[in-house]
């Protein structure tokens, strides 16, 4: 039995949703799975997941180790006899939502030790994967742990979390991991504070804005306007504070290559960025992301 959590980009609204406006959010087909191993002669919950290089017990003293124990008291798993081993198809700490996902695929893992048939309340998993994120980034808006166990793509709000977007035209999302790490957290603060915390600051009012008009491009698969509305976006991050030099010039060659549309997605400071290009423009960014030593990869929304 393998349990998944799924990565995600935001398209538009991230920082922004965390002051309450929407933002468009759509999982990747990748992320982590974790299959859970019972060690019926005894031994301490554990995780193992090679990929991000990571092997510890749910008592050390480690970060991952303190996400795993506190899904598990979320849960009121108790320390069974178990060892959840995972892989991962996509990279830690880069915006693409690895924290959320793991955390998903360990909750799964444990509801499925527990109750091999049950069937899984995603409230229950939510609340779970949310103490994790609690402590990996401050205080979340959920966008990612709800991509994380729903998949797919829709508008989520903090107040009424994930609306889907069932059958939108399938959207081709060009994703490039910078490799430059940052953490969640500084940049949330680090918004809070070019805003003062208002969430009448103009510049989140014009990212909601944004994330209405990306919608409605994205439902009617209008890519140059979708494209518009990721640039302008990255250009209020920017001022927000939460871009880099690197990600700037990743955006701007990915333009130069003919996408239409490109922004930095998650947290910033760091992290990926990611474009929309006709078809026949996606090799050309692609090839630039590479020559600035960022492996790119396609990703399909639907
Ligand atoms: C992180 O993927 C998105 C942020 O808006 C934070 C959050 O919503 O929790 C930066």
């Amino acid at each position: 039995m393998t349990c998944v959590g799924y990565g995600k980009i935001i398209l538009l609204g991230e920082h922004a949703v965390v002051y309450g406006y929407p933002a468009l959010a759509a999982a990747l087909d990748r992320g982590v799975i974790i299959a859970p191993v019972a060690t019926p002669a005894g031994g301490p919950l554990r995780l193992e997941l090679r990929a991000w290089g990571v092997a510890i017990t749910a008592d050390d003293d480690h970060p991952v180790a303190r996400s795993l124990a506190a899904i598990a008291d979320a849960l009121g798993a108790g320390r069974p006899p178990l060892s959840l081993i995972g892989d991962a198809q996509i990279p830690p700490a880069a915006g693409l939502g690895s924290s959320a996902a793991i955390a998903v695929a360990i909750a799964r893992a444990l509801l499925a030790y527990r109750q091999p048939e049950g069937a899984v309340d995603p409230a229950v998993l939510g609340h779970a994967a949310g103490a994790s994120e609690i402590l990996v980034h401050g205080r979340p808006s959920g966008v990612d742990v709800a991509l994380a166990i729903a998949g797919g793509v829709g508008v989520f709000r903090r107040a009424s979390g994930l609306l889907p977007l069932a059958g939108v035209p399938a959207l081709r999302v060009l994703v490039g991991p910078s490799g430059a790490p940052r953490s969640t957290a500084a940049m949330i603060d680090r918004v809070a504070a070019a805003t003062g915390g208002r969430p009448d600051d103009p510049r989140l009012r014009e990212l909601g804005a944004l994330t209405d008009a990306a919608t409605a491009a994205l439902v009617g698969g209008d890519g140059p306007a979708l494209g518009a509305a990721m640039n302008r976006a990255h250009a209020l991050l920017a001022e927000l504070g939460v871009s880099t030099p690197q990600l700037d010039a990743l955006c701007q060659v990915a333009r130069t290559s003919g996408a239409s549309g490109a922004k930095l997605t998650g947290a910033g400071g760091g992290g990926a960025v990611i474009a929309v290009a006709p078809r026949e423009r996606e090799a050309a960014v692609l090839a630039a992301w590479r020559q600035a030593g960022v492996d790119g990869f396609v990703a399909t929304v639907r």
